[in-house]
């Protein structure tokens, strides 16, 4: 159980028709932090009573079921498609039970389309009834990571005017009356011209927390030159900023996914750091994240002594002072890597400038090799050898990718629970007549998180590129090479109490299952495939 909570009682939930009774955990000692609601903490959990979101829509349109037309007059949906693109996280199936749920209590019928954008490319249209007779297929569950509706990342390119009018007339064909699509900031790009053919939202995630303004006018300071070497044919830079930084400003506060990702860092951190101490070996530890280093940064709760961000360029003098120094004292070095990090000229480390995935991305691998090459060449032999710890500095050395168990398995709570409020909000946006929307989740010391929506055009640049969020410089003090004073302020609200006290309840209940030594795994992918429907037959 989580310190400060008590197992509780039971509520009504009067803005649900039904008015299930529903658990609750009550607080018994306030927290520094603003927690998620009560009401909700062991509902976005398999095999809670009501499948978990009957507190949601309390502002959401008041719909009048026999006639499907809300308090203004108007008809509200009847079939809404749900697709997840990009990297998978591991919230995706939270943020689809969140949409779920909502549209169970609208009585909207929802699709989720296979494989991402994938499936409309497809004239096949492959898709899975969500929700048939406004109940959850059992396969949705949210404490399960990936989607079962699958994920790629295939994008829609906004050039391409006929692909676009296909799309979106098979998803007409399919009754579709508005898009989901839950992805990052590259799903997002392509979200406009789609948004210009039917009704369209986002419902936000990504490991990387890069979607997001660290202050509203974050796009306004974009500007750009033409190269023809750069992928959309310009080169793009920020101007100095005239915005003061508040934590209370940012739009976007966190990703679902995020905190999972985090989490397994840390842990990564926390046992590389046992075997550093034992062996007297320098550990480099490189983590995801793209250009944006939030995941370096919240991987300080594992208590690396060292944390490396893109947004920083790398010191590689003081970098080397600071081994040395911390080597001498304690005999080994954990240091932590964002993926992306830059030399002092700005070149990625990482960089495999040859490999780029379908929306344009580079792929960024080896980041922590080539950190381990400068310190190996800096360092030296005999200063290891002189120490009589290990006969190179090769040896003494290591790296280690944390890689992709940061996008899988179980999320914790505070993402599955906000996941899951982004989700059904992305209902309540499309049903309220919203389109090219973001559902957000926003912080502020008197609100704590709120889901909100946001108008996509407000992430664009003037241009209308969206920009993948970098981290605030005020978040990290580069001497220290650690979170900031801000930095720490950044990530508690996220964190403290980011895990239930199912998340540990269950590791130890499920893992060493003697079942699991005899049993075939069980993919979820085999039920999904017998509820896939097509728009056309197979041909021959
Ligand atoms: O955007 C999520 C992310 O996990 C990045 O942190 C990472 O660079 C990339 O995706 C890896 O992509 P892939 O799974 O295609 O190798």
């Amino acid at each position: 159980m989580i310190a400060g909570f008590a197992a509780g009682s039971a509520v009504r939930v009067r803005e649900n028709p039904t008015e299930l009774s529903i658990p609750i955990r009550q607080a018994t000692k306030e927290s520094a932090v603003a927690r998620p609601q009560r009401c909700f903490w062991q509902r976005c959990r398999s095999g809670a009573a009501d499948n978990g979101l009957s507190c949601l829509g309390r502002h959401a349109p008041k719909v009048d079921w026999r006639t499907a037309i809300d308090a203004k007059g108007r008809a509200i949906m009847k079939r809404i498609g749900i697709l997840t693109a990009g990297g998978d996280t591991p919230a995706l199936n939270a943020a689809i039970h969140g949409a779920v749920v909502r549209a169970n209590q609208l009585r909207i019928e929802i699709y989720g389309l296979i494989k991402g954008f994938n499936c409309l490319f497809n004239p096949r249209v492959p898709h899975v009834h969500l929700n048939p007779l406004f109940q959850e297929i059992p396969e949705l569950d949210p404490t399960k990571g990936g989607t079962l509706i699958g994920s790629s990342r295939d994008y829609i390119d906004p050039t391409r005017k006929e692909d676009l009018d296909l799309i979106s007339a098979r998803l007409l064909k399919l009754g579709i009356e508005g898009l989901i699509s839950v992805g990052g900031d590259g799903t997002l790009n392509g979200l406009q011209p789609l948004a210009e053919r039917l009704p369209t939202v986002l419902a936000p995630k990504t490991i990387d927390n890069d979607l997001g303004l660290n202050y509203p006018s974050e796009p306004d300071e974009w500007i750009r030159a033409k190269d023809p070497g750069a992928p959309h044919g310009y080169r793009y830079a920020r101007t100095p900023s005239s915005a003061v930084f508040d934590l209370n400003q940012i739009v976007n506060y966190a990703t679902p996914g995020y905190a999972t990702a985090v989490l397994v860092t840390a842990q990564g951190v926390e046992r590389i750091r046992t075997t550093a101490e034992s062996h007297r070996r320098i550990a480099i530890i490189e983590v995801m994240g793209r250009h944006s280093g939030y995941i370096a940064l919240g991987t300080a709760y594992g208590q690396p002594d060292i944390i490396l961000i893109p947004e920083h360029p790398l010191d590689t003098e003081l970098l080397v002072e600071r081994v040395r120094h911390l080597y001498d004292l304690q005999k080994n070095v954990v240091i932590v890597c964002g993926e992306g990090i830059v030399d002092e000229q700005g070149v990625e480390l990482g960089a495999e400038s040859t490999s780029m995935d379908p929306a344009g991305n580079v792929a960024l691998s080896g980041a922590a090799e080539a950190l381990r090459a400068k310190i190996t060449a800096l360092l030296g032999d005999r200063y290891f050898q002189r120490y009589r710890r290990g006969s190179s500095a090769r040896e003494a050395i290591f790296t280690r990718k944390v890689g992709h168990t940061q996008r899988g398995g179980r999320p914790i709570l505070f993402d599955r629970f906000y996941a899951a409020l982004l989700g059904s909000k992305a209902v309540d946006l499309l049903v309220e007549g919203r389109n090219n929307a973001v559902s957000v989740l926003q912080y502020n010391a008197a609100k704590g998180f709120h889901v909100e929506g946001y108008d996509a055009n407000r992430f664009r640049d003037r241009w209308g590129l969206i920009h993948a969020r970098q981290m605030h410089p005020a978040l990290y003090d580069p001497l220290l090479m650690k979170p900031s004073r801000m930095g720490i302020d950044y990530l508690l609200p996220i964190f403290t109490d980011a895990i239930g006290s199912d998340d540990a309840e269950h590791m130890r209940q499920t893992l060493f299952d003697p079942g699991n030594l005899s049993e075939p795994y069980h993919s979820i992918n085999t039920d999904v495939h017998k509820r896939i429907r097509y728009l056309e037959p197979e041909g021959d």
